[in-house]
């Protein structure tokens, strides 16, 4: 079915029309989704079907006052591309990652820091849950009215795939909750995973039917869940745990172990736990736990700590991407010996040079690991680790392989120690290294192919611009056939191909399906907001963290452009630089990382690559989601001196989430200078430049 103008440009609808294609579109695509999701039944190819939600988006960009309640926009489980054959799942709430202790001191560290945000007396008692960190897969499971409505994996942490279908066949995850008492809207979290002996079995079936064999039971439970055949999953023995909730329309308990308990009333299972007041105590039970982790029947890889109390759960929040209410205590790294055949030099794309080492293939833990890094020069010289040599290596969760040391006593008597080269392997221009600096880089920024290939891997990665289809295989070779080489020709991938022969349809290994799903991804992601696209630009040392600082601060990219002319021309002749300065008070950047934010904006290149995107793309402004009367949305705050009813660091999280910019140093733009007892210098600058100065108080009673 097509739609009344579907032959119309979008730009040359006129409101009638434009208002009765999106009421066309509503419902067809409506029907093209009931057909593939409820019926499994596709009755369109995936290329068409995305080229009508496309279309759907761009006309309602276009008349955004026309956009319909039933939009398909808006619909939850409705999938923007299809190409991977889930559909996507944005998380209300996002799924979160856990950040690590190795070490007892990490511990102790991570119930001091609790200690020091609540700020909290010596004699009040901090009680920490511990559960087993289970290695499986995490999901989110929607109950509405006590029914399972929505089952998705955690993706990238805020989109997912419907996997519900799937979900739906393991055995004890119930479909409709038991008992009373829980709330409307209920989304729990938990892993899948697969016991230890329902993996050996499985992995037998499989070797005996020709089958795909699995490295660990995580990747089993992986491979198992992540089928677009249900009835296959539903023959894969998983189980599934509960941990934690996402979104729930009202809250069930004040602790975890009140809540733990209810959501076992509701029909779930729950790995045990224990309940503590002090490192101590939690070490005590770690060590425990690494004794009785060869007898459990699943695999740990840790014990995973959780601040019992809610309520301070929610004062503590997150940092970047994993609470600060809970931290994973990792099992120590498994060991194992191998040799190493030879070692390889990889460009990244920042130009480091990193030294791999290519082993002989070793199980480790499970795992099976071939490559291990050596990070750096120093270290293959500090280590003397040679081509040839057996090492020690280790693998410690996701970590990638390390080489610990050589075992000299088993090196040959030819062997001789590794040089390390002093050009580029992949273009032959010098590679130097700055004093203090312990990378070796490749000087050919511009033109070294490793490195632009890495940047190209980089701009369109997960986390960056995310376009499905597009991986390191795909921007390699369309790196070599020169259709891709600088960020700009991914948006003009689409146009370059119609003049070309062969057309990527005809190439072996595309076709007309994938293509065309390639050129609605891409076109998919025409629209980016500021921070993804300054984190995709690949600025050495401007992680994700930092590139959302900058957006939030200086809103657009044509601001932030402007920045950083005006640090050159207020610093010509040596002179000190008013904006610089600014850019420097920014809780978060320092020196160094301002030093490689100057100096990737004022490259010529750069800014040639930066402008050439901007004419094939609409970067969003950064829009801050607070509550417009917050009194301090976009104002400039610095804290000082010792606060008594919250921690340095609570007090920034709360203004910043308040819409408050939180700055180190005072200047003439500090809007609030809150000044706790023993301020200093900046409370004396405050006053000099007449900033007003709040008391703790003050400050309390201008937000609350
Ligand atoms: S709590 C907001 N508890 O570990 C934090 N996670 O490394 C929610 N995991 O993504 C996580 N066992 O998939 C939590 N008992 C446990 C866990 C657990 C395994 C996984 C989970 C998480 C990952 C983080």
């Amino acid at each position: 079915m097509t739609t009344p103008f579907a032959d119309k440009a979008v730009e040359a609808l006129s409101e009638t029309e434009a208002s009765r294609e999106l009421r066309a579109l509503a419902s067809t695509i409506k029907k093209h989704d009931e057909a593939y999701y409820l019926k499994d039944e596709p009755s369109i190819s995936d290329g068409d079907y995305d080229a009508l939600r496309i279309r759907n988006k761009a006309i309602e960009e276009r008349f955004p006052h026309l956009k319909r309640k039933d939009s398909p926009e808006e619909r939850v489980g409705a999938s923007p591309s299809r190409t991977s054959g889930f559909a996507k799942v944005q998380h209300s709430i996002p799924m979160l990652s856990l950040g690590n202790a190795f070490e007892d001191g990490d511990v102790v560290e991570f119930v001091n820091r609790i200690r020091r945000f609540l700020t909290l007396p010596a004699g009040e008692k901090v009680e920490i849950l511990a559960e087993p960190k289970i290695d499986g897969l995490s999901c989110s499971l929607r109950y509405e009215d006590g029914e399972l409505v929505l089952a998705a994996t955690r993706g990238d942490g805020a989109e997912g795939e419907n996997i519900t279908a799937n979900i739906k066949t393991i055995a004890n995850i119930p479909h409709k909750l038991t008992g009373s008492g829980f709330p409307g809207v209920l989304e729990v979290r938990g892993e899948v995973y697969m016991d230890r002996h329902d993996f050996q079995r499985l992995n037998e079936q499989q070797a005996a039917q020709g089958g795909k064999v699995f490295a660990n039971p995580r990747n089993a439970a992986a491979g198992s869940l992540r089928q677009k055949d249900a009835g296959v999953t539903a023959a894969r023995p998983l189980k599934f745990f509960a941990f934690a909730w996402g979104e729930v329309s009202e809250s069930f308990g004040a602790t975890m172990t009140e809540c733990r308990q209810k959501l076992r009333n509701w029909g779930f299972t729950l790995n045990p736990d224990g309940l503590f007041e002090s490192a101590e105590a939690l070490l005590q039970h770690y060590q425990q736990q690494s004794v009785q982790r060869p007898d459990l029947p699943y695999e740990i890889d840790g014990v995973v700590y959780k601040v019992n109390r809610l309520d301070w759960q929610e004062r503590l929040g997150f940092v970047s991407r994993a609470p600060r209410w809970a931290i994973a205590h990792k099992f120590p790294a498994e060991q194992a010996v191998t040799r190493i055949e030879k070692i390889d030099i990889q460009v990244g794309r920042t130009g480091a040079l990193t030294p791999v080492a290519r082993l002989e293939p070793i199980s480790v833990g499970g795992v099976v690991v071939s490559n291990a890094t050596l990070h750096n020069r120093d270290e293959i010289e500090r280590k003397d680790i040679r081509e040839g040599d057996f090492v020690i290596i280790q693998r410690a969760g996701d970590v990638i392989p390390q080489v610990v040391s050589a075992l000299p006593e088993k090196r040959p008597a030819d062997s001789s120690p590794y040089v390390f080269p002093d050009r580029c392997p992949e273009c032959d221009s010098p590679a130097v290294r700055h004093a203090d600096d312990a990378v070796t880089l490749c000087t050919n920024s511009l033109e070294c192919p490793a490195q632009a290939v890495e940047r190209l891997k980089h701009f369109v990665s997960r986390n960056a611009f995310d376009i499905e289809g597009l991986g390191d295989k795909q921007i390699r070779f369309f790196f070599e056939e020169s259709r891709i080489k600088s960020p700009a020709d991914i948006f003009r991938l689409q146009r370059d191909d119609e003049n070309r022969s062969p057309r990527l349809k005809d190439i072996p290994g595309w076709g007309d399906t994938s293509a065309s799903n390639l050129w609605n991804s891409i076109e998919a992601r025409r629209t980016v907001s500021l921070d993804r696209f300054v984190f995709a630009l690949g600025i050495p040392q401007i992680g994700q963290a930092t590139a959302k600082l900058l957006a939030r601060t200086y809103s657009s990219l044509d601001a932030l452009l402007k920045l950083f002319e005006l640090i050159e021309e207020e610093s010509r002749d040596g002179a000190e630089s008013d904006a610089l300065k600014e850019l420097l008070a920014i809780d978060g950047i320092g020196p160094s990382m301002a030093r490689d934010l100057r100096e990737f904006f004022t490259e010529q290149h750069n800014r040639a690559i930066v402008s050439d995107l901007q004419e094939q793309l609409t970067i969003e402004d950064f829009v801050l989601e607070i509550a417009e009367d917050s009194p301090v949305a976009g104002k400039t705050v610095v804290f000082t001196g010792k606060l008594v009813t919250m921690g340095r660091d609570e007090a920034k999280v709360r203004a910043e989430a308040l819409g408050a910019k939180v700055a180190g140093s005072v200047s003439k733009k500090t809007d609030y200078v809150v000044a706790g007892a023993d301020a200093g210098s900046k409370l004396k600058k405050a006053e000099s430049l007449g900033v007003t100065v709040l008391s703790e108080e003050d400050w309390h009673s201008l937000v609350s």
